[in-house]
């Protein structure tokens, strides 16, 4: 007798499938769609009666009334394990590499590959003895992973107290091979190997305690760590009209924050976009390591050409595996690219489901999922006492470039930061392109409160100051008021400016951070003599110059410390008082 929980096609709608079924079919749970010997993957997003939805994540062209469907009663999950990092994969979880090299350039609908090596041998080395008492999470023994130690931990939805009853000698396993075995307190026995699966839409939560996210995450990306920081464990998002330079901010971020592991949700964006990104990243060093920067990271991608409910399924791997490297331990930053797609896929399955529309016909759940996915950030201890985070970035591309639209304005109301791009500083090409007006920050930086302050006086002043010349013109304004002007374009172009393709320019350290915006802004509460306003721009614009030219330099170098002096001796042309340097 067929024991599979098997139902048949009753109507196709785009990605949308309905399904008749006779045994029980859970919510969430993967079906899979049988097809002239194909397997399409799909999700159960709603039951009626003996109805189930089904969205495919592949392709629905050639599906038919009556076409099998087989309930596979699991829910929609990862693998977790040792081989995770430096992969590509799509939001099904299939590596694109292996999946390249074997079906070429034209993959083919329906197939998929295992996520990690089960072949491979890692050096396994065991933390715990016989007798010991575990439960989820607990580490049994790592393996080297990069430069990381990759715990093998007890699964997470192994809820009871376990005692030990063997656990392998420390050398090389294969991952499928049994590695402890462990005991409840039945007496039944559980074999552990160093992978098992977790349902993606459910969040880990194999910790003692989530703790408020207060230390900062150091991008070294100026702009960010000194006005508007963003905290380990948090979560900030990037709002930014077309071509304003989210992504290129985000890669930047990938390459210098300092954390342990980035993961990049490339979701919904143009396939040459994605393949650039595929292209580029194995060629860039990570500055902390020296090697290439794909060893610390994973990139989930899909583009704008799959199916649209592989950019959910993308968003949720994506953000899985970053809770799984947490409980290692390690500080993970997830960068989603962008979150506006994967609304965009919500309200094409809602529109098929025929949902009562919310907000420009996104569904009325939209702020709730947006909610429910940053709300899997977090700084959290373990139960070993460990700390671990995953900080969750997100980009957001509003129609029109405006962000009252639903999903900037769901996504504000759950994060910690908002780094909203202009158009106008992207068109003046000042990278990057965050507007220092409108952005804010509820996390605490590294800089002193009070200089902060200075600092948005100043800017707000200059802006003031802007319009108002725009209107009169320079003549039309006082001496005073053009020196205000200067030291706001002055704080903009050596500071909030930063060139991402400069070594070092490119990614500012905290200390370096500390000492030059302590710089700018005695500059700023300086009062100089000038004759006129010529003199004036002239004399800003040699300070600019020293600046970025000392800017180039490397940290604490010689050359940094001659860079320094002369810009001090250019300041000193027109200062008047001496006591605030
Ligand atoms: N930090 C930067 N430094 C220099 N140039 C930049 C920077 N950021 C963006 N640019 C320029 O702007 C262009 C667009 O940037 P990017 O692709 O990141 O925009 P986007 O907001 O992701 O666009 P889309 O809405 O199309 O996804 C880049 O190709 C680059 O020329
Ligand atoms: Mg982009």
């Amino acid at each position: 007798m067929d024991r599979k929980n098997k139902g048949f096609i009753r109507a196709v709608s785009g990605n949308l499938v309905t399904a008749e079924f006779t045994k029980k079919v859970r919510q969430n749970e993967v079906g899979y769609i049988l097809n002239s010997g194909e397997r399409l993957k799909s999700e159960v997003i709603r039951i009626k009666g003996s109805m189930a939805e089904l969205q495919v994540f592949e392709e629905t062209r050639g599906l038919k009334v009556k076409d099998k469907v087989e309930f596979s009663g699991e829910l929609l999950s990862v693998e977790l394990g040792p081989g995770l990092l430096g992969q590509v994969y799509d939001g099904l979880q299939n590596p694109l590499q292996d999946m390249a090299e074997k079906y070429g350039f034209f993959i083919p609908r329906g197939v998929s590959l295992p996520a990690i090596h089960h072949f491979k041998a890692w050096d396994f080395e065991p933390q715990i003895e016989e007798g010991d008492i575990v439960s989820a999470g607990h580490f049994l023994g790592w393996v080297p992973e990069g430069i990381f130690r990759h715990q093998i931990m007890v699964p997470f939805d192994m809820m009871d107290h376990y005692r030990v009853i063997s656990i392998v000698q420390k050398g090389s396993y294969k991952i499928q091979d049994t590695i402890a075995e462990l005991e409840d307190r039945d007496g039944k026995r559980y074999k552990i190997g160093m992978t098992f699966n977790w349902p993606v839409r459910i969040p880990i939560k194999a910790y003692s305690e989530r703790l408020m996210p207060i230390e900062p995450l150091i991008t070294k990306i100026r702009i960010i760590d000194t006005l508007v920081p963003v905290a380990k464990g948090g979560s900030y998002c990037i709002p930014g009209p077309f071509g304003a330079g989210k992504t290129v901010l985000q890669q930047i971020t990938a390459r210098y924050a300092e954390v342990d592991i980035v993961i990049i949700a490339a979701c919904g964006e143009r396939a040459g976009e994605v393949v650039e990104t595929l292209r580029e990243f194995p060629k860039i060093t990570d500055p902390r390591t020296g090697h290439s920067l794909q060893e610390r990271t994973i990139i989930i991608c899909n583009t704008s050409s799959m199916p649209v409910a592989s950019r959910e399924s993308s968003v949720y791997t994506a953000i899985t595996i970053a809770e799984y490297y947490r409980q290692m331990g390690l500080n993970t930053l997830l960068l989603a690219d962008s979150t506006s797609r994967w609304a965009q896929a919500m309200r094409e399955i809602s529109g098929r489901l025929e949902e009562i529309p919310g907000d420009e016909a996104y569904p009325a759940y939209l702020e709730s999922r947006i909610a429910n996915f940053y709300e899997r950030a977090g700084l959290v201890r373990l139960y070993n006492g460990k700390i671990g985070s995953v900080t969750i970035g997100g980009t957001v591309s509003p129609a029109g470039g405006t962000f009252e639209e639903p999903v900037t304005q769901g996504t504000l109301k759950v994060v910690g930061a908002f780094h909203g791009l202009s158009r106008a500083r992207a068109n003046a090409r000042r990278f990057p392109s965050i507007d220092p007006h409108e952005s804010w920050s509820k996390y605490k930086g590294f800089i002193e409160p009070g200089q902060i302050e200075t600092a948005h006086t100043i800017l707000f002043k200059g802006k003031e100051i802007d319009q108002m010349m725009k209107v009169v013109g320079e003549e039309g304004i006082s001496l005073e008021d053009y020196v205000d002007y200067l030291k706001a374009e002055f704080l903009d172009r050596v500071y909030l400016q930063q060139n991402a393709f400069d070594e070092v320019d490119g990614s500012t350290p905290k200390e370096r951070q500390i000492y030059i915006f302590d710089f700018v802004v005695k500059i700023i509460r300086s009062k100089f003599v000038f004759d006129d306003k010529d003199h004036t721009l002239r004399y800003f614009q040699s300070l600019e110059n020293a600046f970025i030219n000392w800017n180039y330099k490397p940290w604490e170098s010689e050359e940094f410390k001659e860079a320094e002096k002369d810009l001090r001796r250019t300041l000193d042309e027109a200062r008047e008082h001496e006591e605030s340097l």
